[in-house]
């Protein structure tokens, strides 16, 4: 079923939609009580009562791993006081407020509310909550852990702040299509140990399965909006931001089989390594989130990713050999690459490092974020600049000036497939549409 819709042609998505309202409106007759029909509420497993301080500090810290500011705090606003839009193809969801303001955020909430909200997707009072909060993974988070979280946040100086209605288009919002789309989509599922690995790869497990949602990205949505099973890293399409995020199974994809682990884990706590800049919505992650975990954390993180990259089963060869490229477009693609960017990338597109070695401009030749069969990040790179996530490890990182103004569709496009046909890189062409797709759906 997951399967079938992924890749959906929009019309047939439409179709389905329509499908799906005419399902909840029959269903609404039936029953209006959905919640209880669709979750049968679960005993949660007792919680251990802590050390106090040590249970703040590592509430804050699981908060962290989370990245709940990120989604729960507007642009220069309050930390967790809600608000934020998050733009869906199906409208705009608003996060909630999780200051212990007693009207307008948990401040009548019980720890167990709050377990109820992390592992079952429902608010206080039984409200199904939209996938835009990614539930699914937090239903991986251990009791212990959601207490911690809870018991932070009520430490937090409550703020007042009514969380906005959210604007999704019909039907999706109401609850009865909630409760469909959670009877096909969601099971609450606690984190399974596999007694057959190492403690420490399985604390990178639950923390990629779990607070990380690294899958919430790295996974292919369905027509719904739903993504993968919580441990699929199988790379996918970020609907709205326009990112691609790379299969994490695959080395051709991410080198997560072939990077030593120590390169793994600096990738993950600076945005950069030896061979990999993570920018956009990675850079972000880094920023917000990743940068502030224990290296013993990132390090099993780290070996959980390598180990799953290792063990993923072969697939086919990554993109198809060049088409044929006019001498029109291969010119101008040499044009362009000479005049604004073999300056940083070089000549034959070696990159340069600092004196210390740290990567200053990436060498492009042998590149993977080049070389990927989908071509968004690097439109999304050229078109709006880059520069890496700022960190304590690596205050000022080198940027990339965006080249929106300067460059057409053409040139963008003619440039782009240079750098995918030189220096014994093999990828395809880039097309001027799929330049102006990415251009057109950023606003330009
Ligand atoms: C990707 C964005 C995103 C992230 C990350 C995220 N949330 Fe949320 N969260 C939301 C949105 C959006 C809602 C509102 C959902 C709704 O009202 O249907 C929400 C709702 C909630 C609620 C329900 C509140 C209520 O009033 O019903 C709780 C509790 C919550 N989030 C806790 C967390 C915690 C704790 C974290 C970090 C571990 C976190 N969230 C991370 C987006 C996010
Ligand atoms: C908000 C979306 C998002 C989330 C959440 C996210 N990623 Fe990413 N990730 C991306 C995108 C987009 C890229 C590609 C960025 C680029 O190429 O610069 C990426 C790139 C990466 C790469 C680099 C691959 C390479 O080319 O070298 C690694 C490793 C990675 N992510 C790991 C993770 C892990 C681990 C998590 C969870 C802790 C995670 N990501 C969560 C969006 C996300
Ligand atoms: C002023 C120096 C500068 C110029 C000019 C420049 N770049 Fe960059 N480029 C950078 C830096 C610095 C980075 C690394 C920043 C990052 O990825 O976050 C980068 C990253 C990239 C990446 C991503 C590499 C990776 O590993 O993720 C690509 C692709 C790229 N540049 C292509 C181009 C193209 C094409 C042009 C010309 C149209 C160009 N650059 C012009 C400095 C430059």
């Amino acid at each position: 079923m997951k399967k079938a819709m992924q890749n959906m042609h929009p019309v047939k998505r439409l179709l389905w939609v329509t499908g799906l309202s005419v399902i909840v409106l029959a269903l609404g007759v039936v029953a209006d009580n959905w919640g209880d029909l669709m979750l049968p509420s679960q005993a949660a497993p007792a919680a251990r009562v802590m050390d106090t301080k040590a249970q703040l500090e590592q509430g804050r810290y699981l908060a962290l791993a989370g990245n709940c500011m990120a989604c729960h705090t507007t642009r220069g606003g309050i930390p967790m006081a809600g608000g934020r839009r998050i733009d869906t193809p199906f409208g705009g969801v608003y996060s909630s407020n999780l200051t212990p303001d007693p009207d307008t955020g948990l401040g009548r909430w019980t720890a167990q509310d709050f377990w109820q909200a992390m592992h079952l997707g429902r608010s206080r009072g039984g409200r199904l909550l939209t996938p835009a909060f990614p539930y699914n993974h937090t239903s991986v988070v251990t009791r212990e852990d959601s207490d911690a979280v809870f018991a932070w946040l009520k430490t937090l100086p409550p703020v007042t702040n009514v969380q906005a209605a959210h604007t999704l288009v019909w039907p999706l919002g109401t609850q009865p299509a909630l409760a469909v789309w959670r009877s096909l989509f969601f099971q609450p599922s606690p984190f399974e140990t596999d007694k057959a690995q190492s403690a420490e790869w399985n604390r990178g497990a639950y923390l990629v399965q779990g607070l990380g949602h690294c899958a919430a990205c790295h996974s292919p949505r369905n027509a719904l909006g739903a993504s993968g099973a919580v441990d699929d890293l199988s790379g996918g399409l970020i609907p709205v931001l326009n990112w691609y995020a790379p299969d994490l199974t695959r080395d051709a994809e991410s080198g997560m089989a072939s990077t030593p682990l120590p390169e793994i884990v600096r990738l993950l706590r600076t945005g950069a390594s030896m061979n990999a800049q993570a920018n956009g919505p990675m850079g972000e992650v880094v920023q917000h989130s990743l940068q502030h975990l224990s290296e013993a954390d990132l390090q099993a993180m780290a070996l959980y990713l390598q180990s799953r990259a290792q063990t993923a089963p072969p697939s086919q060869a990554v993109d198809s050999k060049p088409k044929r490229i006019t001498l029109q477009v291969a010119n101008q693609g040499a044009k362009v690459y000479e005049r604004q960017c073999q300056q940083c990338h070089g000549e034959q597109g070696a990159g340069v490092k600092t004196t210390s070695g740290e990567v200053a401009y990436p060498a492009l030749a042998g590149n993977r974020a080049v070389l990927l069969k989908d071509p968004t990040n690097l439109v999304q790179l050229v078109l709006y600049g880059g520069y890496g996530p700022a960190t304590a490890d690596h205050p000022r990182p080198f940027g990339m000036p965006p080249f929106l103004l300067e460059l057409d569709d053409r040139d963008i496009a003619a440039v782009l497939t240079h750098l995918r046909t030189q220096w014994g890189n093999q990828a395809g062409e880039v097309t001027p549409l799929q330049v102006n797709r990415i251009r057109a759906a950023q606003g330009g």
